[in-house]
Protein backbone atom coordinates (compact mmCIF):
# COMPACT_ATOMS: atom_id res chain seq x y z
CA UNK A 1 0.00 0.00 0.00
CA UNK A 2 1.48 3.37 -0.87
CA UNK A 3 1.31 6.01 1.41
CA UNK A 4 0.59 8.94 -1.20
CA UNK A 5 -1.88 11.02 -0.08
CA UNK A 6 -3.67 13.95 -2.12
CA UNK A 7 -5.07 17.09 -1.21
CA UNK A 8 -8.49 17.34 -3.49
CA UNK A 9 -9.23 20.84 -2.70
CA UNK A 10 -5.39 22.39 -3.64
CA UNK A 11 -5.42 19.49 -6.87
CA UNK A 12 -5.80 21.52 -10.26
CA UNK A 13 -5.92 18.15 -12.12
CA UNK A 14 -2.40 19.42 -14.08
CA UNK A 15 -1.14 16.05 -14.45
CA UNK A 16 1.94 16.66 -13.40
CA UNK A 17 2.26 13.73 -11.27
CA UNK A 18 0.33 11.41 -13.59
CA UNK A 19 2.77 11.80 -16.26
CA UNK A 20 5.75 11.48 -14.30
CA UNK A 21 4.91 9.01 -12.34
CA UNK A 22 7.25 5.85 -13.56
CA UNK A 23 4.60 3.06 -12.35
CA UNK A 24 1.59 4.87 -13.80
CA UNK A 25 0.12 4.65 -10.76
CA UNK A 26 -1.73 7.97 -10.77
CA UNK A 27 -4.56 9.09 -12.91
CA UNK A 28 -7.07 11.68 -13.45
CA UNK A 29 -10.53 11.26 -11.93
CA UNK A 30 -13.01 14.40 -12.27
CA UNK A 31 -10.78 16.84 -13.05
CA UNK A 32 -8.24 15.47 -9.73
CA UNK A 33 -5.69 12.88 -9.51
CA UNK A 34 -5.80 9.88 -7.95
CA UNK A 35 -3.59 6.99 -6.64
CA UNK A 36 -4.07 3.48 -7.12
CA UNK A 37 -3.19 1.09 -4.14
CA UNK A 38 -0.32 -0.85 -5.60
CA UNK A 39 2.70 -0.52 -7.97
CA UNK A 40 3.80 2.71 -6.11
CA UNK A 41 7.60 2.48 -5.44
CA UNK A 42 6.89 6.09 -2.98
CA UNK A 43 9.85 7.60 -5.26
CA UNK A 44 8.40 10.98 -4.81
CA UNK A 45 8.25 12.65 -8.11
CA UNK A 46 4.11 13.33 -7.31
CA UNK A 47 5.20 15.10 -4.15
CA UNK A 48 7.95 16.95 -5.90
CA UNK A 49 6.71 18.14 -9.07
CA UNK A 50 3.17 19.20 -7.70
CA UNK A 51 2.79 23.16 -8.32
CA UNK A 52 -0.28 23.36 -5.55
CA UNK A 53 2.11 21.17 -2.79
CA UNK A 54 -1.64 18.98 -2.99
CA UNK A 55 0.65 16.00 -2.76
CA UNK A 56 2.62 14.51 0.58
CA UNK A 57 4.06 11.00 1.37
CA UNK A 58 2.44 9.78 4.94
CA UNK A 59 5.42 7.21 5.14
CA UNK A 60 8.06 10.40 4.91
CA UNK A 61 8.60 13.23 6.84
CA UNK A 62 8.15 16.12 3.74
CA UNK A 63 9.92 18.91 4.16
CA UNK A 64 9.47 22.14 1.67
CA UNK A 65 12.94 22.66 1.08
CA UNK A 66 13.70 24.62 -1.59
CA UNK A 67 14.69 23.24 -4.83
CA UNK A 68 18.66 24.19 -5.74
CA UNK A 69 19.33 23.19 -9.12
CA UNK A 70 22.46 21.92 -10.55
CA UNK A 71 22.86 23.99 -13.32
CA UNK A 72 24.01 26.19 -9.95
CA UNK A 73 27.41 24.28 -9.65
CA UNK A 74 29.95 24.97 -12.40
CA UNK A 75 30.14 22.06 -14.56
CA UNK A 76 34.26 23.18 -15.36
CA UNK A 77 34.65 23.61 -11.97
CA UNK A 78 33.28 20.09 -11.10
CA UNK A 79 34.71 18.14 -14.08
CA UNK A 80 38.37 19.95 -12.80
CA UNK A 81 37.73 18.65 -9.43
CA UNK A 82 36.71 15.25 -10.17
CA UNK A 83 40.19 15.06 -12.26
CA UNK A 84 42.11 16.01 -9.67
CA UNK A 85 40.64 14.03 -7.09
CA UNK A 86 43.26 11.49 -5.84
CA UNK A 87 43.00 8.53 -3.97
CA UNK A 88 44.53 9.50 -0.29
CA UNK A 89 46.61 7.01 1.24
CA UNK A 90 48.14 9.10 3.97
CA UNK A 91 46.34 11.05 6.62
CA UNK A 92 46.59 13.50 9.52
CA UNK A 93 45.42 12.57 12.83
CA UNK A 94 42.42 15.22 12.81
CA UNK A 95 39.44 14.25 13.48
CA UNK A 96 37.04 14.56 11.00
CA UNK A 97 33.95 17.29 11.95
CA UNK A 98 30.46 15.75 13.06
CA UNK A 99 28.60 17.90 10.35
CA UNK A 100 30.99 16.72 7.77
CA UNK A 101 30.31 13.26 8.64
CA UNK A 102 27.02 13.90 8.46
CA UNK A 103 27.13 15.75 4.92
CA UNK A 104 28.74 12.62 3.83
CA UNK A 105 25.76 10.48 4.79
CA UNK A 106 23.20 12.81 3.58
CA UNK A 107 24.94 12.33 0.11
CA UNK A 108 24.31 8.57 0.57
CA UNK A 109 21.21 8.47 1.95
CA UNK A 110 19.92 11.01 -1.40
CA UNK A 111 21.82 8.94 -4.48
CA UNK A 112 19.53 6.89 -6.04
CA UNK A 113 18.28 3.26 -6.22
CA UNK A 114 16.67 0.62 -7.95
CA UNK A 115 12.80 0.76 -7.61
CA UNK A 116 13.43 3.74 -5.05
CA UNK A 117 14.68 0.40 -2.37
CA UNK A 118 16.88 2.60 0.05
CA UNK A 119 18.35 -0.49 0.71
CA UNK A 120 21.85 1.22 1.23
CA UNK A 121 23.30 0.62 4.88
CA UNK A 122 26.27 2.91 6.43
CA UNK A 123 28.33 1.39 8.87
CA UNK A 124 30.99 3.90 10.94
CA UNK A 125 33.31 1.60 13.03
CA UNK A 126 33.51 4.42 15.00
CA UNK A 127 35.09 2.76 18.65
CA UNK A 128 35.57 -0.93 17.09
CA UNK A 129 37.97 0.87 14.46
CA UNK A 130 40.78 -0.60 16.03
CA UNK A 131 39.52 -4.36 16.11
CA UNK A 132 38.12 -3.90 12.64
CA UNK A 133 42.04 -3.38 11.45
CA UNK A 134 43.63 -5.84 13.92
CA UNK A 135 41.39 -8.89 12.55
CA UNK A 136 42.16 -7.71 9.03
CA UNK A 137 46.05 -7.27 9.93
CA UNK A 138 45.88 -11.04 11.26
CA UNK A 139 43.83 -12.39 8.12
CA UNK A 140 46.30 -10.74 5.39
CA UNK A 141 49.47 -11.58 7.52
CA UNK A 142 48.35 -14.81 7.34
CA UNK A 143 47.80 -15.08 3.99
CA UNK A 144 51.00 -13.47 3.42
CA UNK A 145 53.10 -16.22 5.09
CA UNK A 146 51.06 -19.29 2.92
CA UNK A 147 51.31 -17.11 -0.26
CA UNK A 148 54.34 -15.24 -0.32
CA UNK A 149 56.50 -18.51 -1.98
CA UNK A 150 53.86 -18.08 -5.03
CA UNK A 151 53.15 -14.72 -5.18
CA UNK A 152 55.89 -11.64 -5.75
CA UNK A 153 53.88 -8.86 -4.47
CA UNK A 154 52.85 -10.58 -1.17
CA UNK A 155 55.94 -10.72 -0.71
CA UNK A 156 57.37 -7.11 -1.08
CA UNK A 157 54.13 -6.00 1.19
CA UNK A 158 54.69 -4.81 4.69
CA UNK A 159 51.52 -5.34 6.72
CA UNK A 160 51.85 -3.06 8.95
CA UNK A 161 49.31 -2.55 12.44
CA UNK A 162 47.41 0.84 10.10
CA UNK A 163 47.44 -1.30 6.70
CA UNK A 164 44.22 -0.81 5.96
CA UNK A 165 43.08 2.54 7.36
CA UNK A 166 46.36 4.32 7.20
CA UNK A 167 45.46 5.93 10.93
CA UNK A 168 42.69 8.02 9.22
CA UNK A 169 40.45 8.81 12.05
CA UNK A 170 36.47 7.88 9.90
CA UNK A 171 35.98 5.02 8.10
CA UNK A 172 32.43 4.00 6.62
CA UNK A 173 31.53 0.63 5.38
CA UNK A 174 28.76 0.94 2.70
CA UNK A 175 26.98 -2.31 2.31
CA UNK A 176 23.49 -3.55 0.53
CA UNK A 177 21.87 -6.70 -1.08
CA UNK A 178 23.21 -5.73 -4.35
CA UNK A 179 26.53 -3.86 -5.48
CA UNK A 180 25.12 -1.22 -7.76
CA UNK A 181 23.26 0.74 -5.00
CA UNK A 182 26.20 1.02 -2.65
CA UNK A 183 28.64 1.57 -5.06
CA UNK A 184 26.53 4.74 -6.36
CA UNK A 185 25.70 5.83 -2.72
CA UNK A 186 29.65 5.60 -2.33
CA UNK A 187 30.40 7.51 -4.88
CA UNK A 188 28.02 10.81 -3.84
CA UNK A 189 29.58 10.28 -0.51
CA UNK A 190 33.33 10.36 -1.87
CA UNK A 191 32.58 13.59 -3.92
CA UNK A 192 30.97 15.45 -1.29
CA UNK A 193 33.88 14.36 1.68
CA UNK A 194 36.20 16.07 -0.93
CA UNK A 195 34.19 18.72 -1.59
CA UNK A 196 34.85 19.23 2.36
CA UNK A 197 38.80 18.84 2.08
CA UNK A 198 38.87 15.14 2.48
CA UNK A 199 40.70 12.39 1.35
CA UNK A 200 39.05 8.91 0.81
CA UNK A 201 40.69 5.70 0.18
CA UNK A 202 38.00 2.34 -0.89
CA UNK A 203 39.94 -0.07 1.10
CA UNK A 204 39.23 -3.07 -1.33
CA UNK A 205 41.71 -5.46 0.57
CA UNK A 206 39.03 -4.63 3.78
CA UNK A 207 35.87 -5.93 1.70
CA UNK A 208 38.14 -9.32 1.01
CA UNK A 209 38.41 -9.71 4.62
CA UNK A 210 34.84 -8.81 5.06
CA UNK A 211 33.87 -11.64 2.57
CA UNK A 212 36.50 -13.89 4.40
CA UNK A 213 36.47 -13.17 8.21
CA UNK A 214 32.98 -14.51 10.23
CA UNK A 215 34.69 -12.02 13.46
CA UNK A 216 34.87 -9.42 11.14
CA UNK A 217 30.94 -10.11 9.87
CA UNK A 218 30.09 -10.35 13.41
CA UNK A 219 31.58 -6.97 14.49
CA UNK A 220 30.11 -5.37 11.61
CA UNK A 221 26.23 -6.26 12.78
CA UNK A 222 25.56 -5.48 9.22
CA UNK A 223 21.48 -5.69 8.13
CA UNK A 224 20.44 -9.22 7.31
CA UNK A 225 21.15 -10.37 3.93
CA UNK A 226 23.80 -7.17 3.46
CA UNK A 227 27.45 -7.53 2.07
CA UNK A 228 30.02 -5.42 2.13
CA UNK A 229 30.50 -3.29 -1.53
CA UNK A 230 32.88 -0.19 -0.25
CA UNK A 231 34.48 0.63 3.03
CA UNK A 232 35.52 4.19 2.70
CA UNK A 233 38.85 5.19 4.34
CA UNK A 234 38.24 8.60 5.07
CA UNK A 235 40.24 11.96 6.82
CA UNK A 236 42.28 14.90 6.13
CA UNK A 237 45.27 14.09 3.76
CA UNK A 238 49.05 14.71 4.37
CA UNK A 239 50.01 14.53 0.77
CA UNK A 240 49.30 17.06 -1.96
CA UNK A 241 49.57 16.44 -5.81
CA UNK A 242 51.03 18.83 -8.07
CA UNK A 243 49.12 17.13 -11.36
CA UNK A 244 46.59 15.36 -12.86
CA UNK A 245 47.49 11.91 -13.46
CA UNK A 246 47.22 10.36 -16.70
CA UNK A 247 44.51 7.82 -18.11
CA UNK A 248 43.51 5.87 -20.93
CA UNK A 249 41.70 7.47 -23.54
CA UNK A 250 38.62 7.51 -23.50
CA UNK A 251 36.39 3.94 -24.64
CA UNK A 252 32.70 5.85 -25.72
CA UNK A 253 31.35 5.08 -28.86
CA UNK A 254 27.95 6.09 -30.87
CA UNK A 255 26.05 3.17 -32.27
C1 LIG B 1 36.67 -0.42 -5.41
C2 LIG B 1 38.06 0.09 -5.14
C3 LIG B 1 38.87 -0.58 -4.25
C4 LIG B 1 40.15 -0.11 -3.97
N1 LIG B 1 40.93 -0.75 -3.03
C5 LIG B 1 42.14 -0.23 -2.69
C6 LIG B 1 42.91 -0.81 -1.63
O1 LIG B 1 42.51 -1.78 -0.96
N2 LIG B 1 44.13 -0.29 -1.33
C7 LIG B 1 44.61 0.79 -2.02
O2 LIG B 1 45.71 1.25 -1.71
N3 LIG B 1 43.89 1.38 -3.02
C8 LIG B 1 42.67 0.91 -3.36
N4 LIG B 1 41.90 1.51 -4.35
C9 LIG B 1 42.42 2.70 -5.06
C10 LIG B 1 42.82 2.42 -6.51
O3 LIG B 1 44.04 1.74 -6.54
C11 LIG B 1 42.89 3.78 -7.22
O4 LIG B 1 41.59 4.29 -7.35
C12 LIG B 1 43.50 3.71 -8.60
O5 LIG B 1 44.85 3.31 -8.51
C13 LIG B 1 43.47 5.06 -9.31
O6 LIG B 1 44.06 6.08 -8.54
P1 LIG B 1 43.23 7.40 -8.17
O7 LIG B 1 42.02 6.96 -7.37
O8 LIG B 1 44.15 8.27 -7.38
O9 LIG B 1 42.81 8.03 -9.45
C14 LIG B 1 40.63 1.06 -4.64
C15 LIG B 1 39.79 1.72 -5.53
C16 LIG B 1 38.51 1.26 -5.78
C17 LIG B 1 37.62 2.03 -6.73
Amino acid sequence: MNSILINEEKCIGCSLCVNDCPNACLHLENGKAHTSKTGCIECGHCYAICPQGAIRLSNYNCEDEPVVPMTELDSDILLSAMRSRRTIRHFTTQPVEEDKIRKILEAGRYSPTGGNSQNVSFTILGRRQAEAEAICVDLFRNGQKLGAPLVDFLKRINITDSFFFKGAPLVIVVSGRDEVNPALASSYMEIMAESMGLGVLYSGFFRVCAGISRKLHRLLELPKGHKVVTCMVIGYPSVKYQRIVPRKDLQAKTL
